[in-house]
């Protein structure tokens, strides 16, 4: 469910028409509606009510702070996994007690930082890390609250590269070795082991693997306890998976009826992740058609954005629907081409869709496409020495810049020529 529908067959975001804003702010144009973020982040805090979580927004997923922002404004906390997500959360005002950090990889200056920002909980995913947060701790005579990022060796039936709770994946600690860790505990006096945490992948459409991870780490939840370990969290991560094409994923209500009852089970306080669930189908990248090229084998539509800007088609051959801004009439009238719709890249691997059966477009003409709120401008670069792109929020009917398309000087601004 989101806000960008077609009325008079123009597309709509929220009460705004999207053509009007690719040629306000130019394209290619990225366009999120502000109900539609806050409704789905609504839609899950509802469906967990009765365990009252403490939902933190993945940040990867979008950083825009008017996103963040938004969503800290409503109780949301956040997710981060670097020192720049960290500024980036303190800088929308976010409480330190409601951020939580995970990451393979935390640098000394980012562990620090973290420390002083007083945030709830590092997702610790080694023993060494620990160590390490352990010794840093003991320098800022603090004690830091983490929880063990579990890698519980599931098959979350998603793309191999976003697949993260399998031991062939660099996440988590294995459940022997954290079983061990926490035995050890007295060995780590400047950090608090208050909990578990685990993310088992990405766009994850059905509640199997959640269940099969959950059942899991509640047994050992139990285990723990008797043995007398006493936790005071679970992270159950994000994943949830959204609709970009035909899929069916469950709704929020459906996973929580699922999962509810083991989690209850735990006693434990629920932290969740949701990233692409919350953005997803809340934000549109707006591309202009430069030209319609034929082959003797193929028809393109070469449009003005590129896997720069979003490179979920070139890395994952993730799908995306595209539709023309404008509707030109009658479906049985409108003239339909397979083709491609590529950008201006020289990669081969520069294109948003492939053999799309898609109407005639010409040159001039916007295309929308869709569900790319998240991991699209979050992941986009400047390949190419192309500037990112502009960033739009639409609240009803009214429309906020917030981020500036940049400029060519950004480009080189930290560059030097040695004399
Ligand atoms: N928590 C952790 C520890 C994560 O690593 C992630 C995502 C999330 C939460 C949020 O996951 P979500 O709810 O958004 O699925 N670039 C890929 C997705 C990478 C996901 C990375 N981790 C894509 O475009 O599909």
């Amino acid at each position: 469910m989101h806000e960008f529908n077609f009325k008079n067959r123009r597309l709509y975001c929220e009460g705004v028409e999207v053509e009007e804003l690719a040629e306000k702010y130019g394209t290619p144009l990225y366009v999120y509606s502000y109900h539609t973020l806050i409704d789905h982040f609504l839609k899950l805090q509802n469906a967990f009510l009765t365990v009252s979580p403490l939902i933190c927004y993945s940040v990867k997923a979008n950083s825009n702070l008017a996103i963040l922002k938004s969503l800290v404004d409503k109780g949301a906390g956040l997710d981060i996994v670097s020192g720049g997500e960290l500024k980036r959360a303190l800088k929308v005002g976010c409480p330190g007690k409601k951020i939580v950090y995970a990451s393979v990889g935390k640098t000394d200056k980012e562990i620090e930082e973290a420390i002083k920002a007083g945030i709830l909980l590092f997702n610790v995913e080694s023993e060494p890390e620990l160590a390490n947060i352990n010794r840093i701790a003991a320098k800022l005579r603090k004690k830091v609250k983490v929880a063990l990022r579990i890698n519980p060796d599931v098959e979350p039936k998603t793309h191999k590269f976003i697949t993260t709770g399998k031991l062939t994946n660099k996440f988590g600690i294995d459940f022997k070795a954290a079983e061990k860790i926490l035995y050890s505990r007295s060995n780590f006096p400047s950090v608090i082991i208050s909990g578990l945490h685990l993310h088992i992948g990405s766009q994850i459409t059905e509640s199997s693997p959640y269940m099969a991870a959950f059942s899991k780490i509640s047994f050992f939840i139990r285990k723990l306890k008797n043995s007398g370990i006493n936790l005071e969290y679970l992270n159950i991560g994000g994943g949830l998976g959204i609709v970009y094409n035909n899929e069916t994923p469950q709704t929020a209500q459906l996973y929580a009826k699922k999962v509810l009852p083991i989690l209850k089970e735990t006693g434990l306080k629920i932290i969740m992740e949701p990233g692409r669930f919350i953005i997803g189908n809340a934000g549109i990248l707006v591309v202009k058609v430069l030209y319609n090229k034929d082959n003797p084998l193929k028809k393109f539509i070469i449009v003005d954005g590129g896997m720069n800007d979003l490179i979920r088609p070139a890395l994952y051959d993730a799908y995306h629907n595209i539709v023309p801004v404008k509707q030109s009439g009658r479906k049985s009238q409108v003239t339909s081409r397979k083709c491609d719709v590529v950008g201006p890249i020289c990669e081969s691997g520069d294109f948003f869709a492939k053999g799309r059966v898609l109407p005639q477009v010409k040159e001039g003409e916007y295309l929308a496409v869709m569900s790319a709120g998240a991991y699209g401008f979050s992941m986009s670069s400047n390949y190419n020495s192309r500037r990112r792109a502009a960033e739009v929020m639409v609240v009803k009917d009214k429309v906020f810049l917030v981020r500036k398309r940049e400029e060519y000087e950004d480009l080189y601004r930290n560059e030097i020529v040695p004399a």
